[in-house]
């Protein structure tokens, strides 16, 4: 974002988001437009999805000085699992183009689509390279976390200014690591693959379980979390009290939805992070604190 913004711009991000892309325009100095996008928080108006989002675009757009030079996006979606199509890729593209705002999207889990679905790249759409950049991680598709190895493309004039800003940052990561993730991505390019079908199983046992308890979550087709709405009987609590609930009485954490904007208050991040033994013993606890299911 520092190669992007500056003091006095503007940037939009939907609402919820991965922290990062919300305080990413904040430390370059910038104005933050959090639009909350109900299409994206509750699954269940997921039904227009790509018409509720733009008619959320195009109100960010239009309200408000100055006017936003950047807007960040992310699909498979943390925190929701909400995915799209090339249509919409195509649409964001054009829409940036119009109004000549670049648009970045973090493509963290390019590989992580389920039930066959494949995640578009935006530089499939046409014109992308006009407005768009796109960022690949190693962390999820190689389980390679906190290695730091990705990389940019798109937009050859963000790409060069970017390359900049970090030769003015830091020398690039330490070599042995850029050595281990170029023989990583050579010699084992079906990696993701496995990583990706772990990932889904994971979502099955998991929704399927909570399902059992009588708390009903459609089934997301990428990335590695399972949104939820807190469920009906203990829709008084706001999304932070309901997890500290489920620490105290059944020993789970969750992510509350608050915590990725205000577009997610009402709703709880699962992370599929622990093996299918201890989804199963989660269930359990949650059958345990959650008396009110079912
Ligand atoms: C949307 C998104 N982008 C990026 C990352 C992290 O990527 P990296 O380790 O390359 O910073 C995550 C991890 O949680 C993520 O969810």
């Amino acid at each position: 974002m520092w190669a992007l913004l500056d003091r006095g711009d503007a940037a939009i991000v939907p609402s919820p988001s991965y922290p990062i892309h919300i305080f990413g325009p904040l430390f370059a100095g910038a104005d933050l437009r959090q639009v909350p996008m109900r299409s994206l928080a509750d699954p269940a108006a997921r039904e227009d999805f790509t018409g509720d989002f733009f008619r959320n675009l195009e109100t960010a757009w239009n309200v408000g000085w100055p006017k936003p030079r950047v807007l960040v996006i992310s699909f498979p979606h943390n925190p929701t699992g909400a995915t799209v199509d090339l249509d919409f890729m195509q649409r964001v593209v054009d829409f940036c183009r119009e109004r000549e705002m670049i648009v970045v999207h973090d493509f963290a889990y390019a590989d992580m689509g389920f039930d066959g679905y494949k995640p578009p790249s935006i530089l499939q759409a046409e014109g992308a390279k006009e407005c768009a950049v796109e960022l690949y991680s190693m962390t999820k598709s190689f389980s390679m976390a906190g290695w730091r190895v990705a990389f940019l493309v798109g937009n050859s004039e963000v790409v060069q200014a970017l390359v900049k800003l970090k030769s003015y940052l830091d020398y690039g990561t330490f070599q042995p690591i850029q050595i281990a993730a170029t023989v990583t991505m050579n010699e084992a390019p079906d990696y993701p693959k496995e990583i990706c079908s772990i990932y889904e199983s994971r979502r099955d046992v998991l929704i399927d379980g909570l399902g059992r308890l009588g708390w009903d979550i459609p089934k997301p087709k990428g990335s590695m979390f399972v949104w939820a709405q807190i469920p009906e009987p203990y829709a008084e609590m706001n999304s932070v009290e309901f997890c500290s609930h489920l620490v105290r009485e059944c020993d789970v954490a969750l992510s509350p939805g608050v915590g990725f904007g205000p577009g997610g208050e009402g709703f709880v991040r699962f992370a599929l992070i622990e093996n299918e033994q201890r989804i199963r013993q989660g269930l359990h606890n949650l059958k345990r604190g959650l008396p009110k299911l079912g």
